[in-house]
């Protein structure tokens, strides 16, 4: 398969599953005006813990997790925190790449979709960014924190709202989890974790 037909399987898998999902078409439409551009690869260590996670297994969206796991040799992998106080340990595990956005295969005006990966046991601290933000849990699980809201655990097919600058933070425990997620309104600001000594205790 060339990189442009993984990158087209990759947007048709990623636009059937968001469809399907009610709380994503509330959340926001999927894109119609998604065009293709140029991506350089760019790899992490977090992509072969990905690669490697024999853990993930999703019944609903198969098919978007195969799909995202045959891009991961030809995605740019993103550093987002890299050069903060978070830990090499966190760097080397935590999965993201962006879908549709800047340094992905695709770009929109209207929404910014990434894909999330986390492995059994790491904690994602509490972070916060001007966008509005919706987790939809592809395969796994975690527990998923919002300031202000009680712990959830969510699982395939469920989804978490994050509001405007609202800190939430997850955690995974027995299983990995793969999330997509999309940010709408705000795409200017990239996260920031959130220094508030209630939810650094949390
Ligand atoms: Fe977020």
């Amino acid at each position: 398969m060339t990189k442009d037909d993984i990158f087209q399987n990759l947007l048709q898998a990623t636009q059937n599953a968001y469809r399907a999902n009610l709380q994503m078409q509330a959340f926001a439409g999927f894109p119609s005006d998604v065009a293709q551009q140029r991506v350089m690869p760019h790899h992490c260590n977090c992509r072969d813990v990905f690669q490697g996670d024999s853990k993930l297994n999703s019944n609903r969206y198969a098919d978007l997790q195969d799909a995202i796991l045959a891009a991961g040799d030809v995605a740019h992998w993103r550093e987002t925190y890299k050069g903060t106080e978070i830990s090499d340990d966190f760097m080397d595990r935590f999965g993201c790449y962006c879908i549709i956005g800047e340094e992905a295969p695709f770009f929109s005006h209207s929404l910014r979709l990434w894909m999330v990966y986390m492995p059994a046991g790491l904690y994602y601290p509490w972070h916060h960014h001007p966008a509005e933000e919706m987790y939809m849990v592809v395969s796994g699980s975690a527990v998923f924190k919002r300031k202000g809201c009680p712990d959830e655990i969510l699982s395939e097919g469920q989804t978490s709202f994050h509001t405007s600058n609202q800190s939430h933070a997850m955690e995974t425990r027995d299983d990995p989890i793969l999330c997509l997620v999309a940010w709408r309104d705000s795409f200017h600001a990239p996260p920031e974790l959130t220094r508030e000594p209630s939810l650094a205790s949390a």
